[in-house]
């Protein structure tokens, strides 16, 4: 059999790092053998399948200062992430197949890899139009960054996960209760977190495990979340790196850098997170990836709740391996496998018949994660100094998208395959 291209080195196949070689053909995995001659040797470094990201806000149409869907896709692939689910609060809130297709119209000319385009819900519009083309539906339980509010009472709640249950898309769910946030000033962290405190988490996530529905939680930050989790019967959910590498404590240049809804909390809610992603309680990380300027930054105060993330989510995990916090398995499960199985089925393996997106590691190579050195318009972390694993190559459906860190992509490439 003739191959567009075939990589050939220690491959991530069933849960074990094997010597092996991958023929890649229509931006497929068509074949998985032992030897491909003249394939692309990477010898003893690592090939895993590349990540999917189910929570970024790439902010285009509506907020380009922050971030548009060139630089978002762009710093998503130097992170080893290979298709990134978009989230509606952008300006048109998208909600209608209308705003789905504006979106689609830009996303399409700019992303440099895969994404998806979810769909919100605004004045209890569900435009069904919409969400057959989206990969979820995201529901906001509490104010947030983008202003829409979703208020559903146990009834209204049941009803749309009814609903739900009858398409293929997953409904996540931003899971505060709004009566328990308090939206007044907050001049640090501490108070930050007193105004959206645990228990508003606890509770909604109550609610939503209650259900018994098909669901999936967006960033659990606490240990009282981590609880309410207990009970959870085929739901999922997720946890960012702002959560799991930050605390109220944290020792930043500035603290609104840390300022994100639901808050980061202690360090006895980091710890508890850190137990539930390694005992499954926890299935996957997102970045939830929410750029702002450094302008809007400056203030605590006055700065909008958000941390960029999507380029240094996988990094920052698999730097944690060699620390002993995470095994290197479950953490190829929680960045790359589970996000993929619920959200992207036809990515995340290594598996003749897949998509072709994969990207190559060096274990050894860790580095310090520099803010001047990511490629989000934001231009700033609060991972600064820490410790990260970043890929060296890139592949997005055979294509090559990062080659020895550096970009070799294409604007436009990247394709949503929902819409
Ligand atoms: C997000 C944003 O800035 O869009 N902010 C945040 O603090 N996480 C919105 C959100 O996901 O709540
Ligand atoms: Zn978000």
């Amino acid at each position: 059999m003739e191959y567009d291209l075939a990589l050939s080195g220690r491959l991530y196949i069933g849960g074990e790092l094997v010597d092996g070689a991958i023929g890649i053909k229509d931006g497929k995995i068509v074949a998985v053998k032992k030897q491909i001659p003249g394939a692309l040797d990477y010898g003893s470094k690592i090939i895993l399948p590349a990540r999917t990201d189910p929570h970024v806000h790439l902010r285009d149409p509506g907020f380009t200062q922050k971030e548009d869907f060139f630089t978002g896709t762009l710093s998503a692939a130097f992170g080893g992430v290979s298709c990134v689910l978009d989230m509606p609060n952008t300006d048109p809130f998208v909600y209608r197949y209308s705003h789905l297709e504006e979106k689609e119209h830009v996303a399409s000319r700019k992303a440099v890899v895969d994404y998806g385009l979810y769909v919100g819900m605004s004045n209890n519009v569900l435009d069904e139009k919409a969400l057959k083309r989206a990969p979820a539906l995201k529901i906001f339980m509490a104010p947030t960054t983008g202003g829409v509010v979703n208020e559903l009472d146990d009834v209204a709640l049941n009803y749309l996960l009814n609903i739900m249950a009858d398409y293929p898309q997953v409904t996540v769910f931003h899971a505060e209760d709004s009566r328990m946030v308090k939206e007044g000033p907050a001049g640090d962290l501490k108070e930050h977190m007193r105004n959206r405190p645990s228990e508003a988490e606890e509770k909604a996530v109550e609610r939503l495990i209650w259900t018994g529905k098909d669901l999936h939680i967006a960033h659990i930050t606490s240990e009282a979340g981590v609880e309410a989790l207990k009970k959870k019967s085929g739901q999922t959910a997720e946890v960012t790196p702002s959560h799991l590498f930050l605390t109220m404590d944290s020792d930043l240049e500035n603290l609104a850098y840390a300022k994100v809804n639901p808050p980061v909390r202690t360090k006895r809610d980091r710890d508890a997170l850190w137990g539930a992603l390694r005992d499954g309680r926890i299935d996957m990380v997102s970045s939830d990836h929410a750029p702002h300027t450094i302008a809007e930054k400056e203030e605590f105060e006055t700065s909008p709740s958000g941390i960029p993330g999507v380029e240094t989510a996988l990094p920052l995990i698999l730097a944690s391996v060699k620390k002993g916090l995470i095994t290197f398995e479950r953490a190829v499960e929680v960045l790359i496998e589970a996000p993929a199985r619920r959200f992207c089925p036809q990515k995340g393996s290594i598996e003749e018949g897949k998509d072709a997106d994969l990207i190559v590691v060096d274990m050894k190579d860790i580095r310090e994660i520099r803010a001047d050195e990511l490629h989000s318009k934001a231009g700033w972390t609060p991972f600064e100094g820490m410790d990260a694993v970043f890929p060296q190559d890139v592949y997005v459906r055979g294509g090559i998208v990062i080659k020895n860190g550096n970009f070799e992509g294409e604007r436009g490439f990247g394709r949503n395959p929902w819409f």
